[in-house]
């Protein structure tokens, strides 16, 4: 690899161990606009501003570790998924985030949601979100999931499996309702980043494949019985999906099944679910497609698909969770320790660690997934020096941001930011090493809103009845 230089920031020796994404920063103070909350800034003083609160400010009242999510930004992109895919169903997908106080934001921001448990399901509806506006998942939906969404009229329900078409007509039966249901088909298409594989991903858990005639079984068990009602196909490709192909492939086989069924069934199905996993920005390179470019494009191809075959375009939904969520989430550690660590080949980095590790974000160790981080309480005019953010747990894995450029002088006492965390970190967070996991606080316009509290001892104590 090639050493990167930029006059003057950089330790020569840390450009030889970064990978060839990263690049040394001009200005390591600055913030690049596609990975932070919009209204994040740096303040005069140098330090973060978030919902219009200094950065220490905020930690002095919620400590850290914490989750802050910036509600200005988190309103403003479902409302821009509102605008862009008008007269589509948006059901946000609970599992990147969810609790009370967000479900609260997303019915006042007239989205539904998208659950994948009990859990979330209540949460959903005691957060005000009505039942008709969730979408269930669940590859094994237990009899009182299954009973409950039934009971609260959940709009769609997405069957898995033949075992769950049984059970849900068995159940819409004993209570005497017809139950609206969806038929998650598999089409062979997996997409993550920036590529997809269109061949036989047959060997999963999810859906009905397209191949062998199982989705088409499916749709025609689920047809003919009296307790469901069939409202159309549902189809999620996979998650952090930068380009459309994918999803161009996958349309192509999910309107050649509604095709062949309205044929058979003499009529057209009125709903496609096209799922969720639009990417979001963790690094620089990351360059997500906005709402308005994903809905032209998403519409494009529907459109060119139901023409090929003579149908009327359904109604269309989509689940995004991540694309939502995610970019309004800034995680805000303190530093304890700094260690220079050589690294082989002449080359040393920086070990930078925080209060807070894969408890709270386990997605670097889970997915190797790549994050970035900035000095969040003050300006530093030290030379950049390449960096590595590690957690408190026992585990050399325990990584919160594998490469990044921060400044030589980060000390004990500082304060360390990572944008893009608002998906799937606290959702996924753990009790790892008997860690309490942190808070979710919601800052606007200069207040700060605890959405979840910090846990603490006594809460993992509760559980442990001795
Ligand atoms: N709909 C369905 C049926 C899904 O399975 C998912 C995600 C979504 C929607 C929302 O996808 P999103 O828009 O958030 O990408 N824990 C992983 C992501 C798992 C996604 C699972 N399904 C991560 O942290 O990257």
């Amino acid at each position: 690899m090639t050493h990167m230089h930029v006059a003057g920031s950089l330790h020569a020796e840390a450009a030889g161990v970064a990978p060839q994404w990263l690049v040394p920063p001009q200005d390591v103070n600055a913030l690049l606009p596609t990975l932070w909350s919009r209204t994040t800034s740096r303040a005069e003083d140098g330090q973060l501003v978030i919902g219009g609160l200094p950065v220490t400010e905020i930690v002095e009242r919620t400590g850290t570790p914490v989750y802050l999510l910036d509600e200005d930004d988190l309103r403003s992109r479902c409302r821009e998924y509102a605008e862009a895919f008008a007269g589509w169903g948006i059901h946000y997908a609970s599992k990147a985030f969810t609790c009370r106080g967000m479900a609260r934001i997303l019915a006042e921001e007239g989205l539904g949601m998208d659950v994948a448990s009990l859990g979330e399901l209540e949460v959903a509806l005691s957060g005000g979100v009505p039942g008709a506006d969730l979408v269930l998942h669940g590859n094994n939906k237990s009899e009182l999931e299954l009973r409950r969404a039934v009971e609260v009229g959940v709009g769609r329900i997405v069957v898995d499996s033949s075992d769950e078409i049984d059970r849900l007509s068995r159940i819409a039966g004993e209570l005497g309702v017809k139950a609206k249901v969806m038929v998650r088909v598999t089409t062979g298409v997996e997409a993550h980043t920036h590529e997809y594989i269109a061949t036989a991903h047959d060997d999963q858990k999810f859906g009905f494949s397209l191949t062998q005639g199982r989705a088409r079984a499916a749709l025609d068990r689920v047809e003919v019985d009296r307790h469901l009602e069939l409202v159309g196909i549902h189809s999620h490709i996979g998650s952090q999906i930068f380009d459309v192909s994918g999803f161009e492939v996958a349309c192509r086989k999910v309107f050649a099944l509604h095709a062949e069924v309205a044929e058979a069934y003499g009529r057209e199905l009125p709903e496609v679910n096209l799922g969720g996993g639009f990417g979001i920005a963790y690094i620089s390179t990351d360059e997500p497609l906005t709402p308005a470019e994903l809905a032209t494009r998403l519409r494009e191809i529907v459109e060119l698909e139901c023409k090929a075959r003579d149908l009327q375009v359904p109604r269309l939904s989509i689940e995004p969770g991540r694309s939502i969520v995610g970019p309004a989430g800034i995680a805000i550690y303190r530093v304890g320790t700094v260690k220079q660590v050589d690294v082989g080949g002449g080359h040393s980095r920086a070990y930078v660690a925080v209060d807070g590790g894969m408890s709270d974000n386990i997605r670097p160790s889970l997915y190797a997934a790549e994050y970035s981080a900035t000095l969040a309480n003050r300006r530093s005019d030290a030379t950049a020096r390449l960096s590595r953010v590690v957690g408190v747990h026992c585990e050399s894995g325990d990584i919160l941001v594998r490469d990044e450029f921060l400044p030589s002088d980060v000390a004990i006492g500082d304060l360390i930011a990572v944008p893009g965390s608002g998906a799937y970190s606290r959702s996924m967070a753990s009790n790892y090493n008997h860690v309490p996991r942190p808070p979710v606080v919601a800052v606007r316009d200069g207040e700060l809103r605890t959405l979840i509290r910090r846990e603490t001892l006594d809460d993992i104590f509760a559980l442990d009845v001795g």
